[in-house]
């Protein structure tokens, strides 16, 4: 068996990907992993394609750098507008996205009717239903950009009146049309997943994209024979873009655990 000790290099517009890093350490304790979060332009959310494309090629362009094996985009933003851009200007390395990974997950569970939220310009670009229809024109989807989320999540409100007024706010027609699926197709949502549990019907299936992403990277690995190898446990480090006064706590709420081994790097000199 052969092995490749490269690290996987996983960016996201800020900490919220760390949802997703902490997944994939999870299901994958050998592998080396990078993670790059732009902390200093957060968020691309409610940013413009152009912008969200050249953010993009920039974070991926540290990670290139860095000698990463394979590409993880956590951002659900930056996979639903500029996975196609990054890919071509990377063809020597693979890049998967959280995007690929949710639609995925979402198909498997054969659902008639998905709603799918998300930030205004994941919203907006509507890959989530362009890629399921891509599949099964069937399916009903119904997206709902939800921007005030994101600061409820940086806040520490998700488990708070504000939380519960906001999901009411965008998602109270879902109470009554009941979907089979609500797809989290951004890095923050998993912290409000209890949240949505209570308000919406019992028979909503919840689908979180940072797990399904580090199923899909890890089947990725299998099936290029890009795995690491299992005698040593992986090591992590961590780099951002700027260090506001929040940052170890926002990192604690979405990685689990307190950050070691981090720095703060410039990606425009790359
Ligand atoms: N990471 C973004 C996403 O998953 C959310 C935060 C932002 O707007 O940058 O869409």
């Amino acid at each position: 068996m052969k092995y490749d000790n490269r690290p996987i290099g996983i960016f996201d517009s800020g900490l919220g990907g760390l949802t997703v890093a902490a997944a994939l350490r999870k299901s994958l304790p050998n592998e080396n992993i990078i993670y790059l979060g732009d902390t200093a332009r957060v968020p691309y959310g409610d940013k413009s394609p152009a912008n969200i494309i050249r953010f993009g090629i920039e974070d991926a362009a540290f990670l290139v750098s860095k000698g990463v094996k394979l590409i993880v985009i956590a951002c659900n933003t930056v996979s639903a507008i500029a996975l196609a851009e990054i890919r071509a200007k990377f063809a020597e390395v693979p890049v998967i996205g959280v995007l690929d990974a949710g639609v995925r997950a979402c198909l498997k569970a054969k659902p008639e009717y998905v709603a799918v939220i998300g930030t205004r310009a994941t919203v907006t670009s509507d890959a989530y239903r362009r890629e399921i229809h891509a599949v099964n024109p069937g399916i009903n989807v119904r997206t709902i950009a939800c921007p005030l989320f994101v600061p409820i999540v940086e806040e520490g409100l998700a488990d708070s009146e504000i939380c519960r007024l906001a999901i009411d706010f965008y998602l109270d027609s879902l109470k009554r049309e009941t979907p089979d699926m609500l797809l989290l197709a951004c890095t923050h949502y998993p912290l409000m997943k209890k949240s949505f549990q209570s308000y919406l019907p019992k028979g909503v299936k919840i689908v979180d994209s940072a797990d399904a992403c580090a199923k899909f990277a890890e089947e990725y690995l299998e099936k290029n024979s890009l795995v690491a190898g299992k005698r040593t446990s992986g090591t992590e480090r961590f780099y951002v873009t700027d260090m506001p006064d929040s940052f170890f706590k926002q990192a604690k709420k979405f990685l689990g655990r307190d950050l070691e081994h981090f720095q703060k790097v410039s990606i425009s000199e790359n």
